[in-house]
C-alpha cells in the first residue's frame, strides 16, 4: 500500500472519494471496520490534536493503537535511531504515523518500511493530513473547493501546513489565492514557483480582506527559526481581531490548524467567521477515512 508523504500524493479523485468516505461517516453510512488491525504513531515531536485525532480515527474503525507521542521513556533516550525504531514498528503494526523535527524525515521513513508511512508532520517540510481537513471543512462550508478566494495569513516560510495547503490546491481551481506575511515570513520561493496558479503576496491583510471566502491563518513556528532574536523581531507581527472580521464577508470562513498562540484574538471565536474548532472536530472522520483507505487496500 501507499505511503502519504506529501499533498501531491493525492489527486483532485482521490482527495473527493476522501471527502465522500468521510461524509459517509459522520452520516451513519458507513462503519468502516479494520478487525484489530494495528496503527502505530510515532511522534517524535509534540503533538495534541493530530495524535489525538488519529488514536480516536484508528480506534473507531476498530483499529489497535500502539507507539508513542513522545520520545520520553523510549529507546530514543539510549540513542535509538530513527531508521530502527521504524523497522521495530514496522514489524508491529499495518501502518505507522510519523511526527519527527525534520524535514524529510516521512520520506526516509518511507524508504526503510514495507508498510504505510503517513506523514503527520516533518520539519517545516509538510503536513498532508492536516490539509485533507483543511479543504475537508472548505467543501462541508460550501460544497466545494473550487471558486473560492483563499487567503493563507501569517507565517508562510516556517507552517509545513501552508506548503502542504498550497500543494493540495494544485488539485482544485482556487479563484484567487492570496498570501499575506510580514516580508520575513513570506511563503518559500521554490515552493510558489511550482504551483499551477498564480498568488498574489501582501503584507497587510486590509488590502484584500473585503474579497476573502477562506482566511487560513498560522501561528508563528517558534520552534522552526534558527535564530530566536529573529523570532523576537517578528513575533506578535499580526493578528486576526474583531476589527479585521468587520471587513470580512459575511459567509467567509476563518481557519486555523491550531494550536493557536495569539494571531487569532479570542474574542474572534464568537463570530461567525471561526470555524477553526469545527475544523479540527473534522480531523476525526477524515483520518477514520483515510486510516480505513489504507489499511483495506
Ligand atoms: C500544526 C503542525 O503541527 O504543523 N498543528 C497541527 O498539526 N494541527 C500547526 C502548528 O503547529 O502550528
Amino acid at each position: 500500500m501507499r505511503h502519504v508523504i506529501s499533498s501531491y500524493d493525492f489527486s483532485r479523485e482521490e482527495f473527493h472519494k476522501l471527502f465522500e468516505l468521510s461524509d459517509e461517516i459522520l452520516g451513519g453510512k458507513l462503519k468502516p471496520n479494520v478487525n484489530g488491525k494495528v496503527v502505530s504513531l510515532a511522534f517524535f515531536e509534540p503533538s495534541t490534536r493530530t495524535a489525538t485525532s488519529f488514536a480516536t480515527a484508528s480506534w473507531r474503525i476498530g483499529a489497535k493503537v500502539i507507539g508513542f507521542t513522545s520520545v520520553e521513556g523510549t529507546s530514543v533516550e539510549k540513542g535509538e535511531n530513527f531508521a530502527d525504531t521504524i523497522r521495530m514498528l514496522e514489524n508491529y503494526s499495518e501502518c505507522i504515523v510519523v511526527r519527527h523535527k525534520f524535514d524529510g524525515a516521512a520520506k526516509f521513513a518511507s524508504e526503510v518500511s514495507e508498510k504505510p508511512i503517513v506523514n503527520a508532520g516533518d520539519g517545516k517540510h509538510e503536513h498532508p493530513t492536516q490539509s485533507m481537513i483543511d479543504l475537508y471543512t472548505v467543501y462541508k462550508v460550501f460544497g466545494q473547493v473550487d471558486g473560492l478566494n483563499f487567503a493563507l495569513f501569517g507565517d508562510l516560510k516556517y507552517a509545513r501546513t501552508v506548503n502542504s495547503l498550497l500543494r493540495a490546491l494544485t488539485r482544485f481551481k482556487p479563484k484567487k489565492v492570496f498570501l499575506i506575511s510580514p516580508q520575513q515570513l513570506r511563503a518559500r520561493r521554490e515552493i510558489v514557483q511550482e504551483l499551477n496558479y498564480e498568488v498574489i503576496e501582501r503584507d497587510n491583510p486590509y488590502d484584500v480582506i473585503s474579497d476573502v471566502d477562506v482566511l487560513y491563518v498560522t501561528r508563528i513556528q517558534k520552534e522552526r527559526f534558527p535564530d530566536e532574536m529573529e523570532y523576537e523581531k517578528i513575533k506578535e507581527s499580526y493578528v486576526v481581531d474583531l476589527k479585521l472580521v468587520e471587513h470580512m464577508k459575511k459567509d467567509s470562513i476563518i481557519l486555523h490548524p491550531l494550536p493557536r498562540v495569539n494571531e487569532i484574538d479570542r474574542r474572534v471565536d464568537k463570530t461567525p467567521q471561526a470555524k477553526y474548532f469545527y475544523q479540527a472536530s473534522l480531523g476525526v472522520p477524515i483520518r477514520m477515512a483515510l486510516l480505513y483507505t489504507i489499511l483495506t487496500g
